[in-house]
């Protein structure tokens, strides 16, 4: 397949994947049932994600989604955590379950965070991919699907350069498609 040429090796197949939004979605569905929660998605990664994951949720719950942007597109984040879109809703009293697709520095997090607790609400955090070396601010997810090395990947959300998002795995990418 083309996309595939440019992988190195996969790290999360897309049945490991699924078998962990089912899994996660029992727990949520047990951890959440009766407090109407919003999962609040953090664009663009976490897209496939969250669509995966709510169809295992057995609760009410409403879903909304926020852009933010650090990485612009490179390997490495910039350190400056931008608002491309806030939430028009109010948070105030809310239970917020923030669903990233990665968590690496913790500084999109932090930031996220920070703000909705400010506006008011209670926020807990679950992510596919847990990738604690590269951490430089303290950050603990509540729930985790998967803890990677320190490895650039790619595929389900993620991309190199808005790339590789429509993957259905997560791999790790050559380094010749990012060094050339
Ligand atoms: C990625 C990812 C997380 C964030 C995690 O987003 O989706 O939101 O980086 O990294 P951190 O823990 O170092 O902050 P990115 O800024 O690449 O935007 P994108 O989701 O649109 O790709």
């Amino acid at each position: 397949m083309e996309l595939d040429k440019s992988i190195e090796k996969v790290l999360v197949s897309e049945t490991e994947i699924q078998d962990a939004c089912k899994k996660l979605g029992a727990q949520l569905t047990e951890d959440y049932k009766d407090k109407d929660p919003l999962l609040l998605g953090i664009l663009r990664g976490s897209a496939p994600f969250m669509a995966d994951l709510i169809k295992r949720i057995d609760a009410h719950l409403e879903i909304d989604f926020m852009t933010l942007s650090s990485y612009h597109g490179g390997t490495k984040s910039s350190g400056e955590v931008k608002m491309i879109m806030d939430i028009d809703a109010p948070v105030n009293g809310r239970d917020i379950l923030i669903i990233e697709d990665i968590i690496d520095t913790g500084r999109t997090l932090k930031y996220v965070r920070e703000m909705l607790e400010l506006r008011g609400a209670s926020v807990k955090i679950a992510t596919l991919l847990d990738k604690p070396s590269g951490r430089v601010v303290e950050i603990k997810p509540d729930y985790t699907c998967f803890t990677i090395p320190n490895e650039f990947v790619v595929g389900y959300g993620l991309d190199y350069d808005n790339h590789y998002r429509n993957l259905p795995y997560v791999g790790v990418l050559k380094e010749e498609v990012y060094t050339n």
